[in-house]
């Protein structure tokens, strides 16, 4: 793979993870990805969610949605003290491991206000908690305010959104790190799929949906496929790459650099999401002609759009492509950018070929 193309796809997922966009509250990356998605398609949407949808006429009447959500998790101020400590909640899935001694940015009425994750130093720690995880509603945010008053000047209140303070970077290789990959990396990849079908033909007309509130109940994806009721559909998001010191391998799931993973299932014992054999089938023959590496995956617990596309109305043939990532959910994940580029190609390929006779059971 070109330099050429991981330094352009890096570009795209900079440009979305470094945007803020907490569930429910997707605004600034709204914007960003209607910036790039109007230069792709043929007619851009906001629904009354906030999902963007992007449509892309192909030869056939044929419907293809293809999603991810650009929704992140994040905090949400839930009371304000007397002397101008934030107390917080988690709007989506944090591990409360990592919170303590994060810098944040909360969103105040009047703009973006710096704060800290604060906590008792090491020397005043008894044994006991020098153990413990702190339990979220022991954490504070300080933005160095002395009153409730002073907070209020800097327009925060209750409900005020706050982020982890955290921008990309590239580490060695191909390596890139930073916040909300899951699932600005998806997003990144509708993109750049798009890019490469621009002035191609495609067989089908493709719906392209960065969809909202995916981290608290696959909200975006739910509503936006009511109204696309598309014949087939495709999900990209992170999936666990635990391919670090300390796992045994059959726990890794997927590991960098291996390519993208085309999904088998995953979710809970009595919440299974099975993508579509005749999707899955699909997929990887596409993968093997096009000589793209990747990777199966078999996933126990999480989910992902697919799985609530797949139940819509009297049912959607559903697939899922994945982003092997470390460290999901913090503010510090993983990714090998051959894997998204892959993950793009693979799409997009999958996107011109795609006709009716893929979903026949
Ligand atoms: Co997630
Ligand atoms: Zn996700």
């Amino acid at each position: 793979m070109s330099e050429e193309e991981k330094a352009e796809f890096y570009e795209i997922l900079k440009k979305f993870a470094d945007s803020v966009g907490v569930s429910g509250y997707e605004m600034e990356i709204r914007n960003r990805v209607i910036e790039e998605l109007e230069k792709l398609v043929d007619k851009v949407e906001v629904d009354k969610f906030g999902n963007v949808i992007g449509i892309r006429k192909g030869r056939s009447d044929l419907k293809v949605m293809i999603a991810a959500h650009m929704d992140e998790i994040g905090l949400m101020v839930s009371h304000i003290d007397k002397r101008g400590f934030l107390h917080f909640t988690s709007v989506g899935g944090w591990s409360n491991r990592l919170l303590p001694g994060q810098r944040v940015i909360v969103y105040g009425d009047s703009g973006p206000v710096f704060g800290v994750i604060g906590l008792k130093p090491p020397h005043l720690e008894t044994q006991e908690e020098a153990k413990e995880v702190i339990p979220m509603r022991k954490l504070f945010i300080d933005i160095g305010a002395s009153s409730r008053e002073e907070a209020e000047r800097l327009g925060i209140r209750e409900g005020s959104i706050a982020v982890l303070d955290r921008q990309v970077v590239r580490l060695s290789g191909s390596r890139v790190t930073g916040k909300a990959f899951d699932d600005r990396v998806g997003v990144a990849c509708m993109v750049y799929a798009l890019r490469l079908l621009e002035k191609k033909e495609i067989e089908p007309t493709v719906y392209a949906v960065a969809t909202v509130q995916e981290e608290v109940g696959l909200i975006g994806a739910r509503v936006s496929s009511f109204k696309i009721t598309p014949d087939a559909a495709i999900a990209l998001d992170v999936t666990i790459a635990c391919d670090v010191p300390g796992v045994e391998e059959k726990n890794w799931v997927t590991q960098l650099g291996k390519g993208p993973a085309i999904k088998i299932m995953d979710g809970m014992m009595v919440n299974r999401f099975i993508a579509h054999p005749s999707i899955v089938r699909f997929l990887r023959k596409i993968a093997e002609e096009e000589k793209i590496p990747y990777q199966l995956e078999v996933l126990v617990g999480g989910t992902t759009d697919a799985s609530m596309i797949a139940l819509t109305k009297e049912g959607v043939p559903t697939g899922a492509i994945s982003i092997p990532t470390r460290y999901i959910h913090s503010p510090i994940e993983v990714l090998d950018l051959t894997d998204a580029v892959n993950a793009s190609k693979l799409l997009s390929t999958a996107l011109a070929k795609f006709t009716p006779d893929v979903i026949k059971i």
